[in-house]
């Protein structure tokens, strides 16, 4: 049995259910994960301990240095990467910046999962190069579709193909204030109702101007291209009048991008609801396929960092 030793640096929504479905499946297909570190904003626990009772405790108290059978170490991400060395740093943090992060950890020949969109979205040649160095490697299933397996289609299962379109309906915030505004509302109402439900980022701007979509969009094209989009495009739903079978649709080709509404077919794969996903890839040989999943929530998305985190384990697909 390998097993592996893992520092899971971000723990809210995505971080606790990881820590949940690591529980259930301590083992699997031959590895044996053990969470060495959790951080969040307050500190960092380090070694033995429950990674349930850390989540209580996160649960009940807001942060992890509430801690009060544990020592809970203040650690700069640097630090942590050489402290702990872990085997597989997971990123399920909102940092922007974790890219420095990343950079550390794989210098150190430590692999990265994530699921934090704007690392991989600006830095995905440089994190390429870094791990082809190292030979650790950089897993980042959930920063598209959350879950549902787009990254590893594109990465693994149609590496051969030529991807000629990619067609794509990401942000499931959005998708709730078009459809209700098809029922009826306007856009401020709808907007409204999505903050107060909490559907929309903390900052809404990323969901509306279609940010979030545009950074899915950027690691879709470097996964499909291996290189960055040369024309690109932003359109978020503002402006939107009739929202009547409107989606706010990534388009994704060789050296461009872009995201804006769309009107759609009545029949369209696309014209998705609630937290679901879809997109179509067309493909030299193959045609049309179609993907359709939930983009978002605890587990769905912590479900793509664990099946990354057994990947980085058995170094499958190998490192590029
Ligand atoms: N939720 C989803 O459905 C979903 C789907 C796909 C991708 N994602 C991505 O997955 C990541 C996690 O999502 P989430 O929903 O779990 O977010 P969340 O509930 O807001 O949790 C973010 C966590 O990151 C921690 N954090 C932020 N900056 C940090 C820093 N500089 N140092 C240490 N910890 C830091 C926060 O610490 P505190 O708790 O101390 O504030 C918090 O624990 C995000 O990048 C998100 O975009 C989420």
């Amino acid at each position: 049995m390998k097993e592996v030793k893992v520092s899971i640096f971000g723990f809210g929504t995505v971080g606790r259910a990881l820590v949940e479905i690591v529980s259930e499946n301590p083992e699997v297909v031959g590895v044996k994960i053990k969470v060495e570190s959790i951080t969040d904003r307050s500190g960092t626990v380090w070694g033995d301990f429950d990674p349930l009772e850390v989540k209580e405790v996160k649960e009940n108290a807001g942060r992890i240095s509430a801690l009060g059978d544990y020592e809970v170490y203040s650690f700069k991400p640097k630090e942590l990467i050489e402290e702990v060395k872990p085997d597989i740093l997971v990123d399920v943090s909102s940092w922007d910046g974790a890219f420095s992060m990343y950079e550390v950890a794989l210098k150190e020949r430590v692999s990265v999962v994530t699921s934090n969109k704007p690392p991989i979205a600006e830095h995905y040649d440089k994190l390429r190069e870094l791990a082809e160095e190292s030979k650790a490697g950089v897993y980042f299933e959930s920063t598209v579709m959350a879950g549902t397996p787009i990254i590893g289609l594109l990465r693994e299962n149609l590496l051969g193909e030529n991807i000629e379109e990619i067609l794509a309906v990401l942000n499931a915030s959005t998708t709730f204030i078009l459809t209700r505004m098809e029922s009826g509302k306007s856009f401020e109402e709808a907007f409204e109702e999505a903050k107060s439900l909490g559907v929309l980022e903390e900052d809404p701007s990323k969901d509306i101007d279609g940010i979030d979509a545009f950074y899915k969009a950027k690691i879709l094209h470097w996964v499909a291209y291996g290189e960055p989009p040369e024309k690109t495009e932003r359109v978020g739903i503002r402006e939107v009048e009739d929202a009547k079978n409107v989606r706010l649709v990534a388009r994704v080709s060789k050296g461009e991008i872009s995201v804006k509404p769309r009107k759609l077919e009545e029949n369209s794969p696309l014209l998705v609801s609630g937290v679901y996903n879809a997109a179509i890839i067309r493909t030299n040989n193959l045609g049309e396929l179609v993907l359709k999943g939930k983009g978002g929530g605890g587990r769905v998305t912590a479900s793509g960092v664990f099946t990354d985190i057994v990947k980085a384990a058995l170094k499958f697909p190998s490192p590029r």
